[in-house]
């Protein structure tokens, strides 16, 4: 019998060395996992950007959707708002998120980062490490090392605890450190301290001992020792890792883009995003991950990035509300189906690439020990379909810009631009308007204290930067002061500010507002004053919107009225009369209303009504209402539309910034849509672009589990720039109309709607090309027989298929057999 204390050491050194946990390891083919290669396909779901209670949804659609992971970065700003005072709570409660993830039975990926770019205020990164002394960021010095390597392994130690990494038996098998470092490094001016830094966090991560590898994205050059480096972009396949004997990993799959204010909305087709994935497999890819695949959410004033929309929908498969989005989801969860199939084959098999005619064209084919084989072909030019006879003699069409796969390399399972899926057009419930009319009130900021220079934090002589002054804990930051005129007097008010965006009060009357056009930082706002006798006071309100993220560099974009100058020209010589740049400037962070609380709608607030009668378009103003959640379980959005810019809360819940006075820029991107051709978020050739020359963002999501079921709901605005609160609505979102095609007879057509909402009717069953677009069509070739198969089959339940059958004929004349299918939840 074994003494105790040697069974006690025994427990101890499993426990430690997890045994009972799943063991990673890897080779040149793929992460091997408990002794087995894996092919990993995974997806990013940020946990702030969406509520707890919305998490265990989004998690079982990304399983259903075939994914076997979910990655998300760490948000460190979100975590620790001021140093060393922490924030696990809600929807930054990490340590749930990852155990819902374990509970759905998937893996999960760590991106601690914790600098993480992802279109969130300044990268992640917390405002107060600048106040810290010596301190640059993303480089090797001992301020910014120690800080990141204490939040680090706080994050670690966190999920330890909670025996979250896959050696203990969690989910956790890779973790990131840093972010597309490889992407700045040559454009800093210190290399030395950048290549020692980027070492540092190597070895830093693997002091950490989590058990799982630990990998870069887009760090194709100096990989430190013990890193494993992965690709990020919209396409993958040509990119090798830079040591030969990993596996090739894709952290980054865009799988649409991200929406600034000034910008239309953007969209990847699923053509397109599965033609990148076939691709990717069919070169030695083994672990793929999509971001987003819920994109979500920006609540609250430090989610956003500079000039990101409070909506970070990006076009993903599940849409900012949780919704699946058809037919990305669908088209991708049947491509996920096929490769899974063939993992066996793919990570084992001995490949062999062969080009067809010219280098667009590439049959690669997988064998396995001789007896079985699988191929894929694939087709880059974007607007040549073409022919390929295989060696059984068999010729296959395959369209451009597409992959085929032949799990066997003789029957076509799968064709990356041929989609089975159903389309479904989403729609927002009442269609016409809410049912209720909400009943207002409202209080004035009060700007008062700020019309004099003489109240404020502290003063100094000279134009203040705004993220050092506030600690960005506010938008908004007063800059105040005044001056001596003999007589009365016109000008011109000139600032010099590097934004986000200026409020000037001359005397307490607003003179002029502006905003960075196009996300510009640095702009210059001029308009006409008149001065008075004696005293004059001068008040600047600057206020951002969301920290820069990106670039070398990028915590050094200063922001505010930096420097100035701040001047006051003469409109006739256009020559500077006060140059008032190193006068006294009083200053003082955030606004009353914020300082009070009053989105919290606490007791002894001043808010007034005159029969329901409010005052519109006033700038700065603070209202309130009172509604009734809309019934059921469908996502719920508010209609802002009316509304100037501001921000909305729900029951005391941040929805974040809105602004639907700002009109999205007309692109040429808005004209043109073509699957086909390589896809770009940015410099020319944009497409499939939607929603130019409309307001950026009118729909703001309101989680469920920020409304009350039968009780009063409280509505608060802070309306910045002036607006009309008397037009805010709310509506559901869900699936109106779904549509399918089916190119063959035998193939089986699925339709479905969502929420438990049920087919109210079969509206097309048309034979040939129905035109125009789901939701819309207008048929033509009708066949009966097949909308009476469609009608007995579906109206009345959630969902239905139908195949596709010989006698659904139409009148002479329709010869196509392409059946269009368009029914109404
Ligand atoms: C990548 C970055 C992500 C995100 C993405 C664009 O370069 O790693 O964090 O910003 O671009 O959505």
């Amino acid at each position: 019998m074994l003494p105790r204390l040697c069974l006690w050491l025994l427990l101890l050194a499993a426990t430690a060395f997890g045994v009972g946990g799943t063991k990673v390891a890897y080779n040149d083919r793929a992460l091997v996992i408990d002794g087995e290669r894996r092919i990993i396909i995974s997806g990013s779901i940020h946990y702030p950007r969406s509520t707890p209670e919305m998490w265990p949804d989004l998690i079982r659609k990304a399983k259903e959707g075939g994914l076997d992971a979910i990655e998300t970065y760490v948000f460190w700003n979100g975590h620790e708002p001021r140093r060393r005072q922490y924030n696990f709570e809600g929807n930054y409660d990490i340590v749930r998120f990852f155990k819902e993830v374990q509970d759905a039975g998937m893996y999960a990926i760590l991106r601690i980062g914790p600098y993480i770019c992802g279109e969130w205020n300044y990268g992640g990164l917390p405002a107060w490490l600048r106040d810290i002394s010596g301190m640059q960021f993303r480089m090797h010095n001992h301020p910014f090392e120690s800080e990141m390597e204490t939040f680090t392994t706080l994050i670690v130690d966190k999920l330890k605890a909670a025996n979250m990494f896959a050696g203990q038996g969690g989910p956790i098998i890779l973790s990131q450190i840093e972010n597309e470092y490889g992407n700045i490094m040559g454009k800093l001016n210190n290399n030395e301290s950048a290549s020692e830094y980027i070492h540092w966090c190597a070895a830093m991560a693997n002091k950490q001992n989590v058990g799982v590898p630990w990998i870069m994205c887009q760090q194709d050059d100096d990989v430190p020792h013990g890193i494993l480096n992965t690709c990020n972009g919209f396409y993958c396949h040509d990119w090798f890792p830079k040591r030969t004997d990993i596996p090739k990993m894709w952290t980054e799959n865009w799988t649409g883009w991200f929406k600034a204010w000034d910008k239309p909305d953007f969209h990847r087709s699923a053509e397109d995003v599965a033609f990148s994935v076939a691709m990717f497999f069919q070169k030695r890819g083994s672990l793929q991950n999509y971001y987003m695949y819920h994109g979500g959410t920006n609540f609250g004033r430090t989610s956003g990035g500079p000039y990101i929309t409070t909506s970070y929908d990006y076009d993903a498969p599940l849409d900012e509300y949780g919704n699946i989005r058809q037919p990305k989801y669908g088209h991708l969860k049947d491509l996920h189906n096929i490769l899974k199939s063939m993992e066996k084959i793919l990570l084992h098999g001995d490949y062999k690439d062969t080009t067809m005619g010219n280098n667009n064209v590439t049959m690669t084919k997988y064998t396995l020990d001789n007896t079985t084989s699988a191929c894929f072909i694939s087709n880059k030019h974007d607007d040549k379909d073409v022919n390929v006879t295989l060696e059984d003699g068999v010729t296959h069409v395959v369209p451009a810009w597409s992959v085929s796969i032949l799990p066997d390399c003789k029957t076509v399972a799968y064709n990356s631009a041929k989609i089975k899926t159903q389309t479904s057009v989403m729609v927002k419930r009442p269609e016409d308007g809410s049912t209720q009319s909400l009943t207002w009130s409202w209080m004035p900021e009060n700007l008062q204290p700020f019309m004099t220079d003489e109240k404020g934090n502290f003063r100094k002589n000279e134009l203040l930067e705004q993220i050092t002054t506030s600690g960005d804990q506010s938008d908004y930051l007063w800059y105040r002061t005044s001056f001596e005129h003999k007589g009365e007097g016109s000008y011109k008010l000139h600032v010099n500010t590097t934004g986000h965006e200026l409020y000037a009060f001359v005397n307490g009357k607003l003179v002029g507002r502006h905003h960075s056009p196009n996300g510009g930082f640095v702009f210059q706002m001029e308009t006409p004053v008149q001065v008075h006798d004696g005293k004059n006071y001068i008040s600047l309100l600057s206020a951002t919107i969301g920290l820069k993220n990106y670039g070398a560099l990028f915590e050094m974009m200063p922001a505010g009225i930096v420097g100035g100058p701040v001047k006051l020209v003469d409109p006739a010589t256009n020559t500077t009369t006060y140059d008032l740049s190193n006068s006294s400037w009083a200053y003082k962070s955030g606004l009353i209303g914020e300082h009070r609380e009053a989105h919290l709608d606490k007791a002894g607030q001043q808010w007034r009504s005159l029969n329901g009668t409010i005052p519109v378009n006033r700038p700065f103003t603070w209202y309130k209402a009172t509604f009734d959640a809309p019934a059921g379980s469908e996502p719920v959005v508010a209609d802002l539309l009316g509304l100037g810019k501001g921000v909305a809360w729900i029951n005391g819940n941040n929805l974040g910034r809105y602004w639907p006075s700002y009109t999205a820029a007309d692109m040429g991107g808005c004209r043109q849509c073509d699957y086909r051709g390589t896809f770009k978020a940015e410099g020319d050739g944009l497409k499939c672009l939607t929603g130019c020359n409309e307001p950026s963002q009118r729909f703001y999501h309101v989680p469920r589990s920020f409304l009350k079921a039968g009780v009063e709901n409280t509505v608060v605005l802070f309306e910045e720039a002036g607006g009309d609160p008397t037009r805010v609505d709310f509506h559901t979102v869900a699936v109106g109309a779904a549509c399918a095609e089916a190119a063959e007879v035998g193939d089986q057509v699925a339709l479905a709607c969502s929420h438990g909402r049920t087919i109210s009717s079969v509206d097309v069953a048309s034979l040939g090309v129905a035109r125009g677009k789901c939701g819309a069509y207008e048929g033509g070739c009708e066949s009966k027989a097949a909308l009476a198969a469609f009608e007995a089959a579906c109206v009345g339940k959630e969902s239905c298929t139908v195949r596709h059958a010989d006698d659904f004929r139409a009148a002479a004349g329709c010869d196509s057999r392409v059946l269009t299918v368009q029914a109404t939840c």
